[in-house]
């Protein structure tokens, strides 16, 4: 399976730092954000990684990873010409993953759980998608769903609702199969004028075909000033923990 990291978008909520530099770039540890992301899926067996990324930053990550080798992966890099979501994003991957079924990280995602269990449920299932949702206390900032817990079926996906009727947020991690392009091709803008990610897994609810897991370990979105400062409290802990760096 192939790996596909979203490392674009304009970093709003992340002013002044974002308005001079790419968000995925910020500190979070003693690294660069983006690391993290690499790091869980070679964690996970997944090497073949694409990054997406803007014109003005792919200069950055070139002179961070080049074609990934000294991080055992190997990397190919595309550019995401306007921010346009997330759904965007993800259509540029297809001439990359080509075939197969493949994960999306938003690079601002960052979490404790492996990703290998959730990857392989995925590989069991004979088509469809799967999201990863984890118990949020302010679940207005996120995409939030409605779920069959027998079936472990998602009934449905409100993104940033001002009355949520659940606390479990979807999370930046996805697994698709090739519909998932069909589905970016019938997409229309959101009020926010992007192609949101929400509304293509709402096509495979439609199809009864999303699954879910859910993360057990602390999960966090990077995107805000509070939640990077969180990110770095977490990522200090566990280099302490492991004392590797
Ligand atoms: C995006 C998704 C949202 C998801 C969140 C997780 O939100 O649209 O559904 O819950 O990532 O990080 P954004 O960060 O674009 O506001």
């Amino acid at each position: 399976m192939k790996g596909v990291i979203l490392a674009g978008g304009t970093g709003s909520r992340l002013r002044p730092f974002t308005t001079i530099m790419n968000k995925h770039l910020l500190p979070v540890g003693a690294k660069p954000m983006i690391y993290w992301s690499i790091f869980k899926l070679r964690e996970a067996g997944i090497h073949d990684i694409l990054i997406i990324t803007n014109r003005e930053s792919l200069t950055y990550f070139i002179q961070l990873f080049d074609d990934g080798q000294e991080l055992d992966v190997k990397l190919t890099y595309k550019i995401q010409k306007e921010a346009s979501g997330i759904a965007d994003a993800i259509s540029l991957a297809k001439g990359f993953v080509e075939d197969e079924s493949f994960i999306v990280m938003l690079g601002d995602n960052l979490l404790e759980d492996s990703l290998s269990p959730f990857i392989q449920k995925y590989k069991e299932k004979k088509e469809g998608a799967m999201v990863l949702l984890k118990e949020v206390h302010d679940p207005e900032r996120f995409g939030i769903a409605e779920i069959d817990n027998e079936k472990k079926e998602v009934l449905s996906i409100i993104e940033k609702p001002s009355n949520p009727k659940t606390n479990y947020c979807v999370v930046g991690i996805y697994m698709y199969d090739q519909q998932v392009f069909q589905f970016i091709d019938q997409l229309i803008p959101s009020e926010r004028g992007e192609l949101e990610v929400t509304d293509i897994n709402r096509f495979y609810i439609k199809n009864k075909q999303l699954t879910y897991e859910e993360l057990k370990g602390w999960w966090l979105d990077a995107g805000t000033h509070y939640s990077l400062h969180e990110a770095n409290v977490r990522m200090y802990q566990r280099s302490r923990k492991r004392k590797d760096k």
